[in-house]
């Protein structure tokens, strides 16, 4: 008797590996027009997307019946309406341990970045402008702190430690054990942590409890002359608390991966704010994330796919 395969779409940019599995037919087009994907979702057991892809009402109710399982190609799901989702029954998955590394690194790379004036420098160079009285920050000595010591936190803990810098942070869901082992200093309220670092980064969700957690009250108990970096998700830090603090020269400069509405528009406050180091939401866009992203999730799918039909035999 014909098997019907059970049909996976991969709709965003990533490296899916083998497409290749018995029993399963997986289409992958990385950068699949939204009108396509809820075109062509009815056809599809599981749907695979990156964050560029919302999974909202709209979507899921374009899916119908045989949907059964959407996977997330990296570590946060807040592009996916899991509430709703839920109400209809469809299992939710995530890639949490690919891209890690990448994201950490992206964090460390935006903290030297603004620390040393890179894009400013870039900028006035290619304007014909040899400034070379800027004067950066060295890191040594100074103090990170860091909102969220999950799996991304721990490992810019450990690279910042690399650069000789002092670690504390701030978060309340995870033991006193990790942080000793981590040799990291526990703050016990985000207020506590403000005054006390040169630095600042986020490894959140974006969460209600999260969203805005970051604003003009907060960056107002920073030091002077720190920088701020949100390789985690827009909003986080409110953007234009963020653009204010950097305009009065409160801080001293920041980096930005991420935007409340990526893509962002062409008169963003965050283009012209001084500086401010940018990049288009690429803290998991390595190579080797995206070939682990792309196995870990296709794997998790694919096993979550062959388990609910050897449910229903
Ligand atoms: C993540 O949550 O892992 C990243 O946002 C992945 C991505 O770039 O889509």
């Amino acid at each position: 008797v014909p098997v019907t395969p059970l049909r996976v779409l991969i709709c965003d940019e990533m490296n899916p590996g083998n497409l290749v599995h018995d029993g399963f037919e997986i289409d992958y087009e990385g950068n699949m027009p939204r009108e396509e994907t809820l075109r062509r979702l009815p056809e599809y057991d599981a749907l695979i997307t990156r964050s560029r892809t919302k999974v909202d009402r709209e979507l899921i109710d374009a899916a119908g019946p045989r949907l059964k399982v959407i996977g997330r190609g990296g570590v946060g799901v807040d592009n996916i309406d899991l509430d709703y989702a839920s109400l209809r029954g469809l299992l939710v998955l995530n890639a949490p341990e690919s891209n890690n590394v990448s994201a950490a690194e992206l964090a460390i790379m935006h903290l030297m970045a603004a620390a040393r004036g890179l894009t400013r420098s870039d900028s006035k160079t290619r304007q014909g402008v040899w400034d070379r009285k800027f004067l950066g920050l060295e890191l040594k000595d100074r103090t990170l702190g860091i909102v969220g010591l999950g799996r991304i936190g721990s490992i810019v803990a450990d690279r910042a430690q690399g650069l000789r810098l002092n670690v504390v942070a701030f978060d309340p869901y995870v033991p006193d054990s990790k942080f000793e082992r981590l040799g990291v200093k526990r703050a016990a309220t985000l207020d506590e942590l403000l005054p006390q670092v040169d630095f600042l980064t986020v490894h959140t969700p974006l969460t209600d409890e999260t969203t805005g957690m970051i604003g003009a009250r907060e960056l107002a108990l920073m030091r002077p002359d720190s920088i701020v970096v949100n390789a985690a998700r827009g909003g986080i830090i409110e953007e234009q608390a963020l653009v204010d603090a950097l305009h009065s020269g409160h801080l001293f400069g920041a980096g930005v991966d991420v935007f409340v509405d990526e893509p962002p528009t062409a008169d963003h406050i965050f283009l012209s704010a001084p500086n401010l180091g940018i990049t288009a939401h690429l803290g998991a866009n390595t190579r080797e994330a995206q070939e682990r992203v792309g196995a870990e999730i296709v794997a998790r799918v694919l096993a979550a796919l062959q388990g609910d039909v050897s449910k229903g035999a």
